[in-house]
């Protein structure tokens, strides 16, 4: 969602701060803008709908300092327009914001502080500039007017403020929303994300929600809301520029669905020693061993992933898992268990509806597990415990390789409890040994891209709608495939449960219907077929991604057999491949689908 970028202390801003924005594309946005100051007292501000292309086009050569802010801005309170970008202006021109969250009380402040006040566009965020120049204007200095301001805020922000009068200094201030300020040489630099500023240092400070930071090109200052300093260390980014780069590829997803291979051989050399036993913190297992029930909470592919990992954790540990929609769950917590444990499934480890339900938990003092691909992200944090993705930055905002490094990690975190409970489905699972098949057979799927493209021309050219079928875990990997077919291409896809079809969604079928059958379960293998008959004989056009040992010579896509417990790992790479295509030959672009963001960090 909104990115924010700024710096102070260095010539070319301008550049700085666009070449941020670029990086920080990934998080989805319909507007963007900067301003920069700092040379003879001249600022500028620029603003666009569109693209940061679009934002480039309109910055002439002038437009130069040595400070400034800019803004991604993904519409929450009005439409997407120029008016309602961001930086926003005070009236007296003086104050200039960027903001990521949302205000949730600004009708009421803008009643209590501000009536009568003309505001440009419909935003939320503008409020908040009006209100620093409202305390300004009662004699406090701008950071105790920002401070005031803070303190009658109610929601997420992540602000950056600049007041032209003193534009040696930007404030910054976050609750519930990311960022970070960068540290150079007489310099520094703010960001949503350690990746946009990566060119520019690697070191970064953390800020709590809460505090406040005087930013300026010699050094930060960090107050906690009570006004005292606080000292916080730096840490280094463990990133690589190359790893943000899309290298010889035309999107960033294709890129992503080819690093599979890599991130499962990663996961195995992270999570497990030459003997190919697991390496999980042990106070993780125990903990895990010691409970009576497993709480998986996620969101989107997160969730699709969950359900994965409920049985793999079911089969080997033998602890019954309930998997929740964040979104759901916090508002309508169900009776827990006597000693519930709780999973976070993020590959953001931003996503505001998953951090609300972690709140409430840490409330109730219940123990916590955080998976995710963002070291440092706010649900590493503030969770117990963290198991990292190790699967890269993924920029792309369709999930592929964080999905599936989320199912091989929730693997091992199985394989290690159930080993604890000495479970004899765990202590027959080579774990490091099944994750190296696994590995070879992504790469073979992957090396067939150009037959997928073929057949997605065949299937998906002019349809409005597919169906994914599949049964227990094919039902799962039925629900990520239509995720990800949807939000890309746009052909409305669902996922179902085979054998739910004939209780209604039947109806849905006509002639010409794509139906992509997953079948990769001896158990389910049998019925799906016979679910694949029904919609075919009222004009369906089938599609079969089967393992081997259950293929027939019809089937479109098979793949060689796995380990019964991990086929989602392989038959979702086949699914990602049909999105990625759909997507390209219907002229969309693949990284940045409408209306999506890829860090969901409001509720
Ligand atoms: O960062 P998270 O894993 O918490 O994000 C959850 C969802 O927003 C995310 O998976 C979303 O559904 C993706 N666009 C799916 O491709």
């Amino acid at each position: 969602m909104c990115g924010i970028v700024g710096i102070i202390g260095k010539n070319n801003a301008t550049e700085i701060l666009v070449q941020g924005l670029e990086k920080l594309e990934y998080r989805g946005y319909d507007s963007a803008g900067i301003f920069v100051t700092g040379n003879d007292n001249q600022d500028y501000l620029v603003k666009s709908l569109g693209r940061i292309a679009d934002l480039q086009s309109q910055i002439s050569p002038e437009v130069q300092g040595t400070v400034g802010i800019g803004h991604t801005r993904w519409a929450t309170h009005g439409k997407p327009s120029e008016r309602n970008a961001h930086p926003h202006t005070s009236s007296n021109q003086r104050f200039i914001l960027v903001h990521n969250g949302v205000i949730e009380n600004f009708e009421e402040l803008k009643q209590e502080f501000l009536q009568g006040k003309q505001l440009n566009g419909e935003t939320d965020t503008e409020i908040v500039v009006h209100l620093v120049e409202h305390f300004a204007a009662e004699g406090l200095s701008t950071k105790e007017a920002f401070k005031k301001t803070l303190a009658v805020i109610n929601g997420s922000y992540a602000f950056a403020l600049i007041d032209k009068r003193d534009a040696e200094t930007i404030y910054v201030a976050k609750n519930k929303s990311p960022l970070l300020i960068g540290l150079g040489e007489d310099f520094n630099v703010i960001c949503s994300d350690a990746m946009a500023m990566l060119s520019e240092t690697n070191h970064f400070v953390e800020i709590a929600d809460g505090e406040m930071v005087t930013v300026k090109a010699d050094g930060i200052t960090i107050e906690d809301p009570k006004g005292n300093t606080v000292y916080r260390e730096s840490y280094e980014a463990q990133l690589d520029l190359s790893d943000i780069e899309k290298g010889t590829y035309p999107y960033y997803m294709l890129k992503e669905i080819d690093d599979q291979p890599t991130v499962m051989r990663r996961i195995i050399q992270a999570y497990t020693n030459s003997q190919g036993d697991t390496i999980i913190n042990n106070e993780i297992v125990e903990q895990i061993t010691a409970s009576d029930r497993i709480y998986i909470i996620a969101c989107g592919t997160s969730y699709n992933a969950g359900w994965v990992g409920k049985t793999l954790l079911e089969r080997m540990t033998n602890i019954p898992v309930e998997v929740h929609l964040s979104s759901e769950f916090g508002y309508n917590m169900p009776l827990l268990s006597e000693k519930p444990f709780f999973i976070f499934l993020s590959q953001s480890g931003e996503t505001a509806d998953s951090r609300q339900v972690l709140v409430q938990t840490n409330e109730l003092g219940l123990p916590s597990l955080t998976l995710t691909n963002v070291s440092g992200s706010t649900l590493s944090r503030e969770a117990d415990y963290t198991l990292l993705l190790h699967a890269g930055p993924e920029i792309a905002v369709a999930s592929t390789k964080a999905y599936t490094a989320q199912i091989a990690v929730l693997a091992v975190l199985a394989k290690a409890i159930g080993d604890n409970k000495k479970n004899p489905v765990s202590l027959d699972f080579d774990i490091a040994h099944e994750l190296s098949v696994i590995a070879a057979i992504m790469a073979t799927i992957i090396d067939e891209k150009m037959v997928i493209s073929q057949l997605v021309e065949d299937y998906l050219s002019d349809t409005r709608n597919a169906f994914y079928i599949g049964r227990g875990v094919d039902y799962y990997v039925s629900m990520e495939a239509a995720l990800k077919l949807k939000e890309i291409s746009y052909i409305q896809a669902e996922g179902f449960a085979a054998g739910e079809l004939k209780h209604g969604t039947i109806a849905l079928i006509e002639e010409g219907t794509p139906v992509f059958g997953v079948i990769t379960d001896k158990k389910t293998a049998a019925h799906t077929r016979g679910n694949l008959k029904e919609v075919e004989s009222r004009g369906a056009h089938n599609f079969v991604i089967a393992l081997a040992s259950l293929a027939k010579e019809t089937d479109q896509i098979v793949i060689p057999d796995v380990h019964p417990l991990l086929t989602p790992l392989v038959s979702v790479v086949p699914t990602q491949l049909i999105a990625y295509f759909a997507t390209l030959q219907r002229g969309y672009d693949v990284d940045k689908p409408r209306n999506l963001a890829k860090s969901v960090t409001v509720e």
